[in-house]
């Protein structure tokens, strides 16, 4: 039987109290992107497109999240935290239309791979009827168990405070992830009762009401770190530290070089090239990309930044959005470039910041250059043409042109255009005193030998 097409349901409408946070519990980030964006990103991997994401009251942050990570994503509210059962059934109008599987993710487990759902989905296709996700925990406590019979078959998931004591040296925990290939699910879902420890409407009751109906439930098992689910900021950082661990040893595989990958941060969108070889400590926030055969130095920040193939970028160089950085184009040492697009070959290798504007191929800007690019009101641009060559120290004050091979003095202070081939220079004549020191000094020990 060929798969039919997927309702992903997400539960998101946890209010997140063990966060102590202002921000609902889904919108905290890994690698630079909401846990809901990554659970979403999952489903969309995943699904034949339809996503409901289940929220709770006043949550229009959530939903607004929702579509833009997932345009096409439909938000229910879950009025009243009843349950896992009720929260599914939040999404009744679109669970009594939908003729396919439907599969329950939760939007604070953000580590699962597609993989795994494609591996459930086989399940389904194998005859199953309910799929669960399951996985061994080093410490159960706080699971659902998964109670299976010697066949292999799930025969039901007992909560944790409805557990036997034989029921709770069970291992073989419940993630939270389950699939159902079920005529009529919302009817099943509607029967579960709440007569159990903690009063709540379980949709882990769904096991055994399907197989009271004759329906057949399985355990597709997965590693544990894998479904970490977060509940307080030091889980945060615990799926964090996975989610890294992962991201880059994809990349070693892919061919990109990291002298001490524990140290290199990378963000759930970074694109980096083979032969890229990335020194320690370099932070890639949201939105970079880098080209082959790039050289990162050790301490650099980016964020939203195209750093072109072999380019030298670093050390402690600060790229933020809007810096495009062409083939062979140095950027050194404490600088900063922001919404710049350096061509070809050009050059900032120390101590300058390059903010608004162009750089043209080869051109080369000195050390303690600074584009003035705001007035206080407004932002203006700076243009440097090619093969300019700008002095060091020079105050480059937008809006402004340098033309194409011109010359700036270093020390200058530039406020109207430059032409093409032209040396600009802005600054007083320097006079001398000859033999004005010595005289100086003379007259100094004299006084002070007085006093
Ligand atoms: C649930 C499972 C348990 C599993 C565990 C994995 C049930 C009954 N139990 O337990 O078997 O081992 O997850 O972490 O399903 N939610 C809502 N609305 C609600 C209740 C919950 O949206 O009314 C959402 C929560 O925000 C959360 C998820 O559903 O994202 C799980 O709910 P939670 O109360 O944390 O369930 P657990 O007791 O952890
Ligand atoms: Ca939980």
């Amino acid at each position: 039987m060929s798969a039919p097409h997927s309702l992903i349901v997400v539960l998101a409408a946890g209010k997140g109290t063990r966060m102590k946070s202002a921000l609902p519990k889904v919108l905290h980030k890994v690698a630079g992107r909401s846990m809901l964006g990554h659970v979403l990103d999952l489903a969309g991997k995943s699904a034949g497109g339809t996503v409901a994401v289940v929220v709770g009251p006043g949550m229009d942050n959530v939903a607004t999240e929702a579509a833009a990570i997932f345009p096409g994503a439909t938000a229910y509210t879950q009025h009243e935290q009843r349950g896992t059962a009720d929260a599914v059934l939040a999404a009744r109008p679109v669970i009594e239309v939908h003729a396919g599987d439907v599969i329950v993710l939760y939007a604070d487990t953000p580590l699962i791979r597609p993989e795994t759902i494609a591996r459930i989905r086989a399940k389904l296709d194998e005859g199953v009827n309910v799929a669960v996700l399951g996985f061994r925990a080093k410490d159960p406590t706080g699971y659902g168990r998964l109670l299976t019979s010697g066949n292999g078959e799930l025969t039901a998931i007992r909560e944790d405070k409805d557990a036997s004591d034989a029921e709770r040296k069970i291992d073989l925990c419940n993630s939270g992830v389950m699939a159902f290939r079920v005529p009529r699910l919302a009817d099943l879902l509607g029967r579960i009762g709440n007569a159990n420890a903690k009063g709540e409407f379980y949709l882990t009751d769904a096991v055994e009401i399907a197989r009271a109906d004759g329906l057949k439930a399985a355990v597709v098992e997965c590693a544990e770190d894998e479904v970490l689910g977060v509940n307080a900021r030091d889980q945060l950082a615990e799926a964090e530290a996975i989610w890294q661990q992962r991201a880059r040893k994809a990349l070693m595989v892919s061919g990109v070089t990291m002298i001490a990958p524990d140290t290199v941060w990378l963000s759930f969108d970074t694109k980096i090239a083979n032969d890229v070889k990335i020194e320690p400590n370099v932070f890639f926030g949201p939105g970079v990309t880098v080209e082959s055969g790039a050289e990162i130095k050790a301490n650099c920040h980016f964020e939203g930044a195209t750093i072109g193939a072999n380019a030298r970028i670093g050390p402690f160089a600060r790229l933020r959005p809007g810096a495009k950085l062409g083939e062979d184009v140095h950027v050194g040492n404490f600088v900063e470039v922001k919404n710049v697009a350096m061509a070809d070959g050009s050059k900032a290798n120390h101590l300058a910041y390059l903010g608004d504007g162009t750089v043209g191929a080869k051109a080369n800007i000195g050390a303690g250059t600074i584009f003035c690019n705001y007035d206080g009101f407004n932002k203006s641009k700076t243009e440097i043409g090619e093969g300019a060559f700008v002095g060091s120290n020079s105050s480059l004050v937008a809006p402004v042109k340098i033309g194409a091979g011109a010359y700036v003095g270093s020390g200058s202070v530039i406020t109207k255009n430059v032409s093409d081939g032209a040396l600009a220079l802005e600054r007083s004549d320097q006079k001398e005193h000859p033999g004005w020191a010595e005289k100086f000094r003379t007259m100094m020990a004299r006084r002070k030998g007085k006093s």
